[in-house]
């Protein structure tokens, strides 16, 4: 697969997304193991999930140690495989999403993220969402003192505005922002800015929900015409194509669709080598 930067690591220019073989409608653990393991058959090296990827509150790190169980059972080799996490966020007993960005907090969460992957320090730390209630500087300082202490070994930030990319550069010095994961798809392009921003500044762009989302995926090309169209132009689906435009947004650009199955994550890694013409691409932008 093409291979693009994140910070100093170099990784397949398409990753998988953990989140369907975390949340409601997961697939069994055993089927989870066959999807990661044909994601990394397929040649992709960026797996993203968060502490939050679970159900409840009493599975919090389920995402986490799955990933690592995968890693550890997979018969070959998983050197170069960055695993992204995420801290900040969590889910209460009957499942609710809460934001937690105090820094003592994400100290902890960071330990405990490290401990559920089973390392000893964590690949890409991702902030997961901005706290309301805590300064966002707050928050960065506390990626900033991880990576100082060598629990973490890349930071990043979700969820974030330019302003806030911009701070969180600040805080973390030259080079010290690896990447930024925000919503993007053919019907929320609204972080096109912080798209554009990110690859001014040679920052990594993680286009999170990619196709929409796990219940909108499936009707991607039903609800985007132009991008079935230029699907069936090209012999492949319309989920295919969409990834094929976000990667020609720049080098800097490494969406990371969700799957629960292997047949998804197999078809999003051959978008990696789907070229569209500069007309095709003018076509998906005005869609
Ligand atoms: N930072 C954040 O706040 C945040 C928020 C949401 C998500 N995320 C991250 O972003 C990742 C992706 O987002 P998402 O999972 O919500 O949505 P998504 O990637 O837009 O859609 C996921 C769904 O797309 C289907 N799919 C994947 N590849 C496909 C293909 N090539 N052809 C047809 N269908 C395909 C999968 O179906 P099957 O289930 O049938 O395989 C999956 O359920 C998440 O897994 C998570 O890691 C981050």
């Amino acid at each position: 697969m093409q291979q693009r930067s994140i910070g100093t690591t170099r990784t397949g220019a398409i990753g998988l997304g953990e989140m369907p073989l975390s949340i409601e409608n997961r697939p069994d653990e055993a089927h989870a193991m066959r999807t990661m393991a044909a994601a990394l058959d397929a040649g992709v090296t960026l797996i993203d999930t968060a502490d939050a990827y679970c159900l409840r509150e009493d599975e919090h790190g389920h995402g986490e140690r799955i990933v690592a169980k995968a890693l550890a059972g997979y018969g070959g080799d998983t050197d170069d495989v960055l695993v992204a996490t995420k801290g900040g966020h969590r889910r209460l007993a009957d499942g609710t999403w809460i934001v937690n960005g105090r820094p003592d907090y994400l100290q902890q969460a960071a330990q405990d993220s490290a401990r559920a992957l089973g390392v000893e320090s964590i690949g890409l730390y991702q902030f997961h969402r901005p706290d309301p209630d805590v300064p966002y500087a707050e928050s960065v300082g506390a990626l900033k003192e991880l990576l100082d202490a060598g629990t973490i070994r890349m930071a990043g930030i979700s969820n974030a505005s330019i302003a806030q990319i911009d701070e969180a550069i600040a805080i973390l010095g030259e080079g010290g922002l690896a990447s930024v994961q925000n919503q993007y798809s053919p019907a929320f392009r609204s972080s096109e800015d912080e798209m554009r921003h990110c690859g001014s500044i040679g920052v990594a762009f993680l286009p999170w929900s990619p196709l929409g989302g796990i219940s909108s995926a499936p009707e991607l090309g039903s609800r985007h015409a132009v991008f079935a169209d230029i699907a069936q132009q090209h012999g492949v689906s319309p989920q295919q194509v969409t990834l094929a435009w976000m990667l020609a947004k720049g080098e800097h650009v490494i969406p990371i669709p969700g799957s629960s199955r292997p047949e998804t994550i197999q078809s999003s890694a051959g978008a990696a080598e789907l070229t569209l013409g500069a007309a095709e691409l003018a076509r998906l932008d005005a869609a």
